[in-house]
């Protein structure tokens, strides 16, 4: 087992989490020597001595083995994370987004350079779904994945859904609650759902697809009015992100569906995700889970740190797969 000296960048929910999670758990033999972060005049939580706003600092100290990428400015992170796999050193990152618009990229310099660039906590928050699509469903063929991958727009449907608030109201509460952005546009028009989804499409199907070419309908166009329709026919509105096989071709949406109490993912409310797998052997099977939040999703940027000490890397098999034999796309 290796010993992981991380460089830390970003200490906001998700960074301070995973700071203090590894702070009180000394045998994992991994311990933050610096944090990099915006504003170095901040009051933070720890001791002002491993911070800094020099990224440097971090990338080019050749005791820090490891990188964990947390920021939420996905155009700093590219070149953050590019640099640190030039230098040789693993990458953590909950990234979505600059994940989902640099995958090609970032898979080529993991391979070129020779490091593990893991990101479990990119889509759905705790629930391990990327390293159950990479290893548990390599064999298994999967027909589809489909879900509710984003607690902000769930959280509102359900606020409209069972207080009866209208889109504004449960946006706001949304936002009072810390389960929506200030800026809420990449959750409520399904953008932050394409990222995931075209994440998800790559480990579950081995298909590189570019997020904003997802067919996607946001949920800030429903009226109170759509939900008493859907409530009159008892049943629930939710944001559906799909990835389906249908006649050998992938087809991926992002769309508010009606949801039945005969299908699991009405039960999944609030700021909670869920993810339906459909597979030839094991028929249907369903992982559920938070989302989002500084402890759920430091489980699961923890489990990818755990998994380093033991070398692991996604191997895009099925990617590799898909790009090496042509007819291996149309699984029936
Ligand atoms: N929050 C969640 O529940 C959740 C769930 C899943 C995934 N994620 C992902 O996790 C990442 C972090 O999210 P978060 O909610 O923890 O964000 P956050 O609370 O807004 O914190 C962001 C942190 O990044 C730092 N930062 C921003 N730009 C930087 C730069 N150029 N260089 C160094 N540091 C920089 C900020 O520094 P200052 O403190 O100085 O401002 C801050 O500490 C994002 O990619 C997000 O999509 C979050």
């Amino acid at each position: 087992m290796k010993n992981l000296t991380i460089g830390l960048f970003g200490f906001g929910v998700v960074g301070e989490g995973i700071y203090q999670v590894l702070k009180d758990k000394p045998g994992l033999k991994t311990t933050v020597k610096k944090v990099c972060i915006r504003d170095i005049n901040k009051d933070r939580n720890a001791p002002a001595h491993i911070f800094t706003d020099q990224p440097a600092e971090l990338l080019f100290d050749p005791d820090i083995n490891v990188i964990v990428e947390l920021i939420d400015d996905a155009e700093a992170a590219l070149p953050i994370v590019k640099a640190a796999m030039e230098q040789g050193k693993s990458v953590v990152s909950a990234n979505k987004k600059m994940i989902a618009e640099n995958h090609a990229e970032l898979i080529e310099l993991q391979q070129t350079f020779d490091i593990s660039f893991l990101y479990e906590a990119a889509v759905c928050g705790s629930i391990p779904i990327i390293r159950n699509l990479e290893e548990y469903f390599d064999n298994d063929l999967l027909n589809y994945v489909c879900g509710i991958v984003n607690g902000s727009t769930n959280y509102i449907l359900s606020k409209m859904q069972t207080e009866h608030l209208d889109y504004q109201v449960a946006l706001e509460e949304a936002q009072k609650n810390g389960f929506a952005e200030s800026d809420p546009t990449l959750d409520v028009e399904g953008i932050d759902a394409a990222f995931k989804l075209s994440i998800i499409a790559l480990h579950a199907f081995g298909e590189l697809v570019n997020p904003y070419q997802i067919p996607r309908e946001g949920i800030s166009q429903l009226q109170t009015e759509d939900i008493e329709s859907a409530t009159a026919l008892e049943k629930k509105v939710k944001l559906i992100a799909r990835a389906q096989h249908h006649d050998g071709e992938l087809e991926l949406s992002i769309k508010p569906e009606l949801v039945g109490d005969d299908c699991i993912l009405s039960e999944v409310n609030n700021e909670y995700n869920g993810v339906l797998l459909g597979s030839s052997l094991a028929d249907e099977q369903f992982l559920y889970g938070k989302g989002a939040g500084r402890y759920p999703t430091a489980s699961a940027v923890l489990s990818d740190i755990s998994a380093l000490r033991y070398g692991y890397r996604y191997e895009y098999r099925k990617f590799n797969r898909v790009n090496s034999v042509p007819s291996l796309v149309s699984i029936p």
